[in-house]
């Protein structure tokens, strides 16, 4: 693959992106050769961002990460979890006058870029992955996302199924594009979602995420293929 060249020189104690990265490089076509603006919330050692800065060659991007990682990353281990930031620094040096780091947790973050008037073309969502953290997220993020542009969340199928809704994204991605249905299309399913934000929010009701509760549907839903209305 062309793409696996972009990580070789790097430091990585994980890969929580690379099964995405065709299905980004599809949807993302359209801003290859744009001067478009990234913004991704949840960086962890920077893979997906050296994705975005190598894949769109023009772009610029913000990260937001408190760099902290949580409870839910004890299992890799101190040395691991604190050198995090560390990491993400050396792995973007190379592309760092397109880089703008936010050290910081999401909300603030996001309301500060609210504050600069900021906008993006592509919005990665891929932070907490608690069920209300993660509609807080969407609901800021949504507001800095420009008229055509791209929002992927990650970890729609995460936690399933045995973990309670509060503490996975599902229904908090659900919930939000059930409220903005009339302001997006949906490009992508799959354990992630991508969506494009339509001009002015028209009507679309075909795009809710309200599949027909078939048992054909739970079993495409449980094996990561999309549903089918
Ligand atoms: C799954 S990792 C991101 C992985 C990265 N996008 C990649 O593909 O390589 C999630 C990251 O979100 C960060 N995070 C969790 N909660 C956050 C919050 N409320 N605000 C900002 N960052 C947060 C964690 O520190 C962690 O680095």
């Amino acid at each position: 693959m062309e793409w696996d060249v972009w990580f070789q020189d790097k430091t990585f104690t994980t890969d929580w992106s690379s099964s995405n990265y065709a299905h980004w490089a599809r949807n993302c076509e359209k801003f290859r050769q744009r001067a478009v603006s990234v913004l991704e919330i949840g960086s962890w050692e920077g893979r997906s961002a050296i994705f975005f800065l190598e894949f769109l060659p023009k772009c610029r991007i913000s990260c937001i990460d408190t760099f902290a990682a949580g409870p839910g990353y004890a299992y890799l281990g101190d040395a691991v979890v604190n050198s995090i930031e560390a990491r993400f620094d050396s792995n973007l040096s190379p592309y760092r006058d397109r880089v703008r780091k936010l050290t910081s947790r999401s909300l603030p973050a996001l309301d500060q870029l609210a504050q600069e008037n900021a906008t993006f073309d592509l919005i990665y969502i891929d932070g907490s992955h608690a069920r209300d953290d993660v509609l807080m997220d969407s609901v800021q993020a949504w507001r800095l996302l420009a008229p055509n542009g791209i929002c992927i969340w990650d970890d729609y199928t995460w936690g399933l199924p045995d973990m309670p809704s509060a503490e996975r994204p599902q229904h908090a991605i659900d919930a939000f594009l059930d409220s903005h249905a009339d302001e997006f299309q949906i490009l992508h399913t799959s354990a992630q979602i991508v969506v494009e934000k339509r001009p002015g929010g028209r009507a679309n009701r075909g795009n809710r995420l309200t599949f027909p509760r078939t048992a054909a549907n739970l079993m495409r839903f449980l094996t990561r293929r999309p549903m089918r209305h």
